[in-house]
């Protein structure tokens, strides 16, 4: 194989053989191939793209670089939830246990915060103790004793694609919608799931910033996972405006108690109700999404998901106890409300200045390497839709330091619009993408 002639075939546009797109991902984690030549050959597939038997073969060759999660040893059926990342998206910390509470095994391997979108490892970190770095027997005992384990990605998991996705970073290749799906579902088919549900979210606060792009690339994902023989669809939710009413990592573990005791926000109670409810028709538990709904309230009714949530904590070296008594998490220092100028209903809530806000106050990072502040953050935000009063706070900026908390009040200034008459919320879930209906 010369890698530079494949490289030529994909510049000119032609569709790449299986073996050439499987020597050129084995070369490429060996190190036999250069850096370069990878970065050549993803700007060839930015500009080209890839045909749907090209995306299969990339994907599987990703996922092939490491080692496969061994979850079959685990009875009952397993799937899994990925998100595209948003602002105040906490779906993962309540879906988890909330689907395990049902029969479900999930076996999730979750990422941290980058740019304005938050991590649930991140998220999972605020609590004192817990460990998401757990070895792969630790993992699967806790997945086998509690049904649900959230950790990070080890070395083992496709390494291929934590090469390449460090290379894309910097060489301009990150939107690419065949080497974003090809880097989502290789990680995912790895964990060895049967099912798996996708929240694919467009607006300001998302990585795609219309329905249309979101749409494509949940049609792609979903067809690499049916491919694979995975039960598979793909949900497109709005994030213009922020899930819930918090950002920041241990204020939103605070409001996924809150939502496990049957008090969540009614938007991010339906995102997280509707992509369960996936999950439980996708294993084959229940029949259709209506079926799902009074199971999974009475889950949270009866607060059997708020203990596996705890439960899960606990075998990940957590303090659930404190947890379950408002306690166990990092509070901020600093707390600064902003108030609405005048009266009447709010018409937008800019989710991305509400990320970038939170990462000023350092709920987040910019570089991988950088350190989060698990206190800092944003609560008690405003909805699209609701009344307020003038002075009525719009939320509440949460820091360590004063001129973080400065910043972060230049940049949330004009998130929040307040408008005269009604305002209708965004449309929240905007489409379902099954296999064969893209
Ligand atoms: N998340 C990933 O895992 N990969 C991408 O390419 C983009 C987002």
């Amino acid at each position: 194989m010369v890698p530079q002639w494949i490289i030529e075939k994909k510049r000119d546009g032609a569709a790449l053989a299986e073996g050439e797109i499987r020597a050129f991902i084995e070369g490429y984690t060996r190190g036999t191939i250069p850096d370069y030549q990878m970065a050549a050959l993803a700007m060839a597939v930015f500009f080209r793209g890839m045909t749907r038997a090209e995306l299969a073969v990339l994907t599987d060759a990703m996922m092939r670089s490491g080692t496969a999660l061994e979850t079959s040893r685990i009875p009952g059926v397993k799937a899994d939830k990925h998100s595209t990342g948003g602002v105040g998206d906490k779906v993962s910390l309540i879906l988890a246990p909330l689907a395990a509470s049902c029969g479900v095994v999930v076996p999730m391997i979750s990422g941290r915060g980058l740019g304005i979108t938050g991590g649930t490892l991140d998220k999972l970190e605020s609590i004192r103790g817990y460990r998401t770095d757990l070895a792969p027997d630790e993992f699967m005992a806790v997945l086998a004793e509690c049904g649900c384990s959230i950790v990070g990605q080890t070395a083992a998991l496709a390494p291929a694609d934590r090469k390449l996705y460090a290379l894309r970073d910097v060489t301009g290749t990150v939107p690419s919608i065949p080497l974003i799906a090809a880097s989502i579902m290789c990680k995912k088919l790895a964990e060895g799931i049967d099912a798996l549900v996708l929240d694919v979210k467009w607006g300001r606060g998302a990585f795609m910033k219309t329905p249309e792009q979101a749409r494509e690339l949940a049609r792609t994902m979903v067809e690499i996972g049916a491919g694979a023989g995975k039960a598979m669809s793909a949900l497109i939710t709005d994030m213009n405006q922020p899930l819930g009413r918090t950002a920041g990592n241990a204020l939103e573990v605070a409001e996924t108690l809150e939502a496990l005791s049957g008090r969540g926000a009614p938007d991010l109670m339906r995102v997280t109700l509707a992509l369960t409810a996936q999950m439980l028709v996708l294993t084959g538990r229940v029949p259709d999404t209506s079926a799902a709904r009074p199971i999974l309230q009475a889950q949270l009714g009866s607060g059997a998901a708020r203990r596996r949530f705890l439960e899960m904590v606990a075998r990940h070296g957590g303090d659930a106890e404190a947890l379950a008594s408002g306690a166990g998490l990092p509070r901020a220092r600093l707390r600064r409300e902003i108030r609405a100028p005048r009266a009447g209903t709010v018409s937008a809530v800019d989710a991305g200045r509400v990320g970038r806000a939170c990462l000023a106050l350092g709920a987040g990072r910019t570089r991988v390497e950088d350190a989060v502040d698990h206190a800092a953050g944003i609560s008690g935000i405003v909805k699209i839709g609701e009344r307020v009063d003038e002075g009525q706070p719009l939320a509440a900026l949460h820091a360590n330091d004063e001129g973080r908390l400065d910043e972060a009040l230049r940049i949330i200034d004009g998130a929040f619009a307040i408008g005269e008459g009604e305002a209708r919320p965004p449309e929240l879930i905007v489409e379902t993408v099954r296999p064969g209906n893209g």
